[in-house]
């Protein structure tokens, strides 16, 4: 199903016009000395974008984790493990997706000796919307999959909401198609085993829509 929404968020088509780089590699380059807000003064890497420069989908999440802080990789923890398995069973090959976030450093906050996940803020959404917006500039896809609230935030605005809006795929005019789906740590966060179960067929069932839509 595609729908047709006025949308009228402050995603990156706004931010990305005045991008220098004419390619990823010169893009994840210059991104590498990003100070446009302050979570580079604690973050060991910025995580930026990876996967083939000719993508079709481009996945994005909310922001690198401990372990891709670490590995200066997106999604390489258990959240990356649970979306690959997702997507397998959905029948995509992450292989041909280009992954990024919405924001490239992590946010924590220390809690003894771990890092503990902490959200970012609006405006730090903004500022690295800057950065999605040229990714998705440089490579035109058909479809963009947002993964969970942050996601939809930055690329499509506050009007859309992940749980009511999930597995449609929204289209505004000068954007690339985007389906809303949840984020896939919202599935390791469940308890109960049933429900925790029925929560991922239902991601499943929202990544079909991948296939589906660019015909795969
Ligand atoms: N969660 C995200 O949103 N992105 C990652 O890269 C890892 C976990």
């Amino acid at each position: 199903m595609l729908d047709r929404f006025p949308l009228t968020g402050t995603g990156p088509s706004l931010a990305y016009e005045h991008a220098d780089a004419e390619t990823l590699d010169e893009l994840r380059d210059d991104a590498r000395s990003c100070t446009r807000c302050d979570l580079y003064r604690n973050a060991t890497h910025l995580v930026f974008g990876e996967g083939p420069d000719t993508a079709d989908i481009v996945l994005v999440g909310e922001q690198p984790g401990d372990k891709e802080d670490l590995a200066a990789r997106p999604f390489v923890g258990p959240a990356g493990r649970l979306l690959d398995q997702c997507l397998e069973e959905a029948g995509v090959d992450r292989d041909r997706c280009y992954v990024t976030n919405a924001v490239k450093h992590f946010k924590y906050q220390m809690r003894g000796k771990k890092r503990l996940h902490a959200r970012p803020n609006a405006g730090e959404v903004q500022r690295c919307a800057w950065w999605l917006g040229a990714e998705l500039e440089l490579l035109k896809p058909k479809l963009v999959v947002a993964l969970g609230a942050t996601a939809v935030s930055s690329l499509l605005g506050s009007k859309v909401k992940v749980m009511r809006d999930r597995g449609h795929i929204l289209h505004s005019p000068g954007k690339p198609d985007v389906l809303v789906t949840i984020h896939p740590s919202a599935l390791l966060r469940i308890r109960e085993q049933d429900e925790k179960e029925k929560s991922r067929l239902a991601f499943v069932r929202d990544l079909k829509k991948i296939r589906r839509f660019l015909r795969l």
